[in-house]
């Protein structure tokens, strides 16, 4: 798209939700995570963009990328595709932990990584709540480098709560938590993020009278992981080339999204 001298970049105040939904991602990925928490990225994306998203966050992408996954969503058939395990949370409990064999048995048996890496994250009998309000319940959970991990139940059983605990935005009240043997409940959500956390969180919290690339820029304002910006900026539009002119992908953004767009913090 060109554009006048000295004219601002477009906002992405202009943006569908498809492509909103995929600058969430992008900025998160911008900061090259070891470790991605993703809540209900897929909300807004048609077909051939899920699919799309499930082949970045495939076994074979994820080996390339180095990247390991902890994935909440409700969209059972992507999911699938692409995690190695399913943790299933009730009412703050963990009911189930292992491969989705029952899904899709050859999958199961097929040589998609586990991992293998050693391990990553390690949650030991997590309690947390909100005030008086208990959310999570003596949850343990650990996660394989390289491996993908669905986090699902219904509404309300705690997965947001779980995700908002690794990322350190919610201290526990119990258990112990590690990052690569690194103590993340003793570390300020901002140290986490340099042990190569990023978390893309439920609902947005993207900068809405900011352009695409200030956007991005927000995200690796905190110490970078090895490269400079330019190449991290070229990283991303490699993996979302659309996002790079900054132009709209649908002629409205969702209704919902001028009221979620204020941001409480910056992260990813
Ligand atoms: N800020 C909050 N204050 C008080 N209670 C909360 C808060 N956020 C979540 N809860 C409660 O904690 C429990 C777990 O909520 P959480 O958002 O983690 O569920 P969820 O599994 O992500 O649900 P959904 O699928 O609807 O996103 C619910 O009972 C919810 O009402
Ligand atoms: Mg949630």
């Amino acid at each position: 798209m060109d554009l006048p001298s000295g004219r601002p970049p477009p906002t992405i105040d202009g943006l569908g939700a498809a492509s909103l939904k995929k600058l969430e991602l992008a900025r998160a990925l911008a900061t090259q995570p070891k470790l991605l928490l993703a809540d209900e990225s897929l909300n807004g994306l048609d077909h051939s963009e899920m699919d799309q998203a499930a082949d970045m966050l495939g076994a074979g992408s994820r080996k390339e990328k180095g990247i390991t996954i902890v994935w909440v969503e409700h969209i059972m058939g992507v999911l699938m595709r692409v995690v190695d395990r399913v943790v299933v949370l009730d009412h703050g409990e963990k009911i189930f932990d292992g491969a989705p064999q029952w899904h899709n048995p050859i999958r199961a048996s097929s040589s998609l990584s586990r991992g293998g890496c050693g391990m990553m994250l390690e949650l030991k009998s997590i309690d947390v709540g909100y005030g008086g309000f208990q959310a999570l319940f003596d949850v343990t959970m650990n996660v394989e480098a390289g491996e993908a991990v669905a986090v699902i139940g219904s509404n309300g059983a705690g997965k947001t709560t779980l995700l908002r605990v690794i990322s350190g935005l919610l201290a526990p009240t119990a258990g112990a938590m590690t990052m690569e043997g690194v103590d993340l409940i003793a570390t300020a959500p901002h140290k986490i993020i340099e042990t190569g956390i990023a978390h893309v969180p439920e609902g947005r919290r993207l900068f809405p009278r900011l352009s695409v690339e200030d956007n991005l820029r927000m995200a690796l304002s905190s110490p970078p992981r090895g490269k400079r910006f330019a190449e991290r900026l070229d990283y991303v539009y490699g993996l979302f080339p659309r996002l790079r002119s900054g132009a709209p992908s649908s002629p409205a953004p969702c209704p919902a999204a001028s009221s979620r767009c204020v941001p409480s913090r910056a992260r990813s």
